[in-house]
C-alpha cells in the first residue's frame, strides 16, 4: 500500500513532476513510422503530456514540434508541408525540423524578425518501425544493442495500442508472472498450428505440452526476480514433473520497457508509453530469431482488434470488453474473448485512470512489482537530487554491451556477416542459457 503522495510521485508525466522528469531522460516511443505514410507524413502526437507535432520535411527527416505556433498560438498539426519544413496556415511562418523560423512571409521583405524565433523541438530516431523521440534536457542516452533493434528490417514488426489508463498500471501487468495462469486462462487448448503471430498460444519448446496447458494446471509459479545493470530479470518456474521445469524469463528493461518471450521463433519488447497522466500507449517491437516475420498477417490479425487512425481498442469499457457469462462458464477465464491483449486491457483499464494504490494489498506473487517500484523511486530521487546515476542511461559504449535478451550472458548478436540472424547465432543462442527464455515461451 502506498499513500496518495507516493503513488502521484510514481504515476504522474508532466515536464514539472518527479516520474515525468525522470521519463524524460529516456528515449520515447512516439509514433509508428507506418503512421506518418501516406501523401501527407505529418501527425498530431502527444507524449508525455505533451501535445507535439511529428512530421518528415520534403527531404525525409523527421521533425517534433510543440504544436502551438509561437506566433498566435495556432494548431500546427494543420500545417502546409512545404519549402523544407511545416508553414503555419495562419499567417504562413515556415519552420524546420530543429524549429527554426525560417521565414514571416506577412513582414517586410527586409525583417529578420524570423531569426529569433524558435519553436520547442525535440529529436526524433525511427528504430525498427518506431519513431523515439527524446524529450529532455542536454544529450538523449544511447540506444542499447537489444535484439529488436539489431534485427533486420526483415525480421522485426512494429505495432502499437491505446489504454485508457496510467502507464505504470500498464506495465504493473507486465511485470506480474503470476496473472497468466488466471487472466488468460483456456478451459480447452486450441490447435497450436493456427498459433503464428499470437501469444500463448504455441507448444513449449522442447515440449509437446501447450502453452494454456501448463498456464491453466500450473497456477502456482516460483517466481524469482533479480535486479540487474539494465533493470531486473523475472523468472517464474513451473514444475511439470520431476524431469521437467516450464522456465519462463521475462526482462525489464528501465524504465518502461519490457522483453517477454512470445513463441518458440519471437520475442516481445514493449513500452508502455504515457501519453498523460491517464492514457497510455503499448508500443511492441516482435522479433523473430528465426524465419522473417509476416508482417502481413501480423499487422491483419492487430487490425481486428485495433481500429485506426487512434489505434484503439474495439472492445472496451463503452461494450464491457465483449465480455459475454456462457463464455466464461465455458471456455475462458474472463468471458472475454480469446485475444489476451483485450484481458490485459481489461485488467488495467479496470483499475481506475490512475490506480489507487492506497487501498491495494500486494501479496507474495507481487513481489516483481514492489521491485520494480523501488527501482523506480530511486532513480526518480536520483534524478531530482541532480545526480547522474539511473539504469540504462547509456554512453555510445556502453550502449554497445547491452544486447538483450541475450545480455544475460554476454552473448550478442557482434556476427554482422550475412545470415547470421538466421543461423550462427541462433545456434550460439540455443547453447546459452538465454535459450531458455527464448525457448519457453
Ligand atoms: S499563428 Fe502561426 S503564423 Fe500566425
Ligand atoms: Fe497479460
Amino acid at each position: 500500500m502506498l499513500t496518495a503522495e507516493q503513488n502521484d510521485f510514481m504515476t504522474r508525466v508532466g515536464p514539472d513532476v518527479p516520474a515525468g522528469k525522470l521519463l524524460r531522460r529516456y528515449w520515447q516511443p512516439v509514433a509508428l513510422a507506418e503512421e506518418l505514410d501516406g501523401p501527407r507524413p505529418l501527425k498530431a502526437v502527444k507524449l508525455l503530456g505533451q501535445d507535439m507535432v511529428l512530421f518528415r520535411d520534403d527531404n525525409g527527416e523527421l521533425g517534433l514540434l510543440d504544436r502551438d505556433c509561437p506566433h498566435r498560438g495556432a494548431d500546427l498539426a494543420f500545417g502546409r508541408l512545404e519549402h523544407g519544413g511545416i508553414r503555419c496556415a495562419f499567417h504562413g511562418w515556415l519552420f524546420n525540423v530543429k524549429g527554426q523560423c525560417m521565414e514571416t512571409p506577412a513582414e517586410p521583405a527586409s525583417s529578420k524578425f524570423h531569426t529569433t524565433i524558435q519553436q520547442g523541438a525535440y529529436p526524433v530516431v525511427e528504430r525498427s518501425g518506431v519513431i523515439f523521440a527524446y524529450l529532455g534536457e542536454g544529450e538523449p542516452p544511447a540506444f542499447p544493442d537489444m535484439d529488436c533493434f539489431v534485427a533486420p528490417g526483415t525480421h522485426t514488426f512494429a505495432f502499437k495500442g491505446l489504454w485508457e489508463c496510467n502507464w505504470l498500471q500498464a506495465l504493473e501487468v507486465g511485470i506480474d508472472p503470476a496473472h497468466a495462469s488466471y487472466l488468460h486462462r483456456f478451459f480447452e487448448d486450441e490447435d497450436t498450428s493456427a498459433s503464428y503471430g499470437k501469444q500463448f498460444r504455441g507448444a513449449s519448446s522442447d515440449s509437446e505440452m501447450a502453452i494454456t496447458k501448463v498456464l491453466r494446471e500450473y497456477g502456482r509459479p516460483t517466481i524469482n526476480v533479480e535486479p540487474t545493470n539494465y533493470g531486473m530479470r523475472m523468472t517464474s518456474l513451473r514444475e511439470l514433473s520431476e524431469e521437467f521445469t516450464h522456465v519462463r524469463v521475462t526482462n525489464l528493461v528501465f524504465p518502461q520497457a519490457i522483453v517477454i518471450p512470445m513463441s518458440s521463433e519471437m520475442t516481445i519488447s514493449q513500452w508502455h508509453v504515457p501519453v498523460d497522466d491517464t492514457h497510455c500507449y503499448w508500443y511492441a517491437i516482435f522479433t523473430s530469431f528465426t524465419e522473417p516475420v509476416n508482417k502481413e498477417q501480423m499487422r491483419a490479425q492487430r487490425l481486428e482488434l485495433y481500429e485506426l487512425p487512434g489505434y484503439t481498442s474495439r472492445k472496451n469499457k463503452s461494450n464491457h470488453y465483449g465480455f459475454d457469462a456462457n463464455e466464461q462458464m465455458t471456455e475462458t477465464y474472463t468471458g472475454m474473448g480469446h485475444d489476451i491483449n483485450v484481458h490485459d486491457q481489461w485488467a488495467v483499464e479496470s483499475q481506475g485512470p490512475i490506480q489507487d494504490r492506497t487501498r491495494e494489498h500486494l501479496a507474495a506473487s507481487d513481489k516483481c512489482i514492489y521491485t520494480y517500484r523501488r527501482m523506480l523511486v530511486k532513480a526518480i530521487e536520483a534524478t531530482l537530487a541532480g545526480e547522474g546515476k539511473a539504469p540504462m542511461l547509456l554512453s555510445d559504449e556502453e550502449a554497445r554491451e547491452v544486447t538483450g535478451p541475450a545480455s544475460i550472458d554476454g552473448i550478442g548478436p557482434r556476427n554482422q556477416e550475412k545470415n547470421y540472424w538466421v543461423e550462427a547465432d541462433l545456434k550460439r543462442r540455443q547453447e546459452s542459457d538465454w535459450a531458455s527464455q527464448r525457448l519457453s515461451a
